[in-house]
């Protein structure tokens, strides 16, 4: 790894993930996931077989959750975005693991179930009860960007997932300024 490859606090960024943040930078796109949850994504990838992001921006979650993929394991992520698939499509080009679709959202709903689904547009953040259906029994949706010791008043995703029935929800700090919300699917 060369020097560059460290993140404000000194920690280790995977190759791919410092390719895909040059990508963002190049692109002037500033909508990337912090370091604080990729770091929580390529946790929870290791024990997925089939990985789902909502959302690719120029590919840096992505990239947290290709690193974390046990041998075996995909992933599918969306992005509506013409130029931003084509620009990750070049990024993730040696990446056999990952399919980058061009397209609404939606259509991730007709791959099958979701052992992880990062659910990064705020449409789809607002339509939990579809994301849900996408997700395997069991299987994970992880919400970023959540205020840390938010209120469910002023982020009613937050009162949608914390009061669901059919969902196991761990809030998880991942920075002073982020938490990052993760709900399992109960069988
Ligand atoms: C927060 S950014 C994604 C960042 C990315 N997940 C990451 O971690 O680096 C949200 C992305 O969703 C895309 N987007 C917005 N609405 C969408 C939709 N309806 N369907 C698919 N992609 C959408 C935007 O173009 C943007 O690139």
């Amino acid at each position: 790894m060369g020097p560059g490859d460290v993140d404000a606090s000194g920690r280790q960024r995977p190759p791919l993930v410092e390719r895909a943040l040059a990508a963002a930078a190049e692109a002037g796109f500033a909508d990337s996931c912090s370091d604080g949850t990729g770091r929580l994504l390529r946790v929870l990838a290791r024990r997925c077989a089939r990985a789902g992001e909502i959302g690719t921006g120029c590919g840096v979650g992505s990239a947290w959750i290709l690193a974390g993929l046990a041998p075996g394991g995909s992933l599918v992520t969306i992005e509506r975005d013409e130029s931003l698939v084509a620009r990750v499509r070049r990024v993730l080009a040696d990446q056999p693991a990952v399919r980058v679709r061009r397209g609404d959202w939606r259509r991730l709903l007709d791959e099958p179930p979701f052992d992880l689904l990062f659910a990064d547009v705020s449409d789809a953040r607002d339509h939990g009860e579809d994301v849900l259906r996408a997700v395997a029994p069991g299987g994970l949706v992880v919400l970023d960007d959540l205020a840390p010791h938010g209120d469910t008043d002023s982020e009613p995703v937050r009162a949608y997932w914390l009061s669901h029935p059919d969902v196991a929800v761990a809030e998880v700090a991942v920075s002073p300024a982020e938490a990052v919300m993760v709900a399992a699917r109960l069988p």
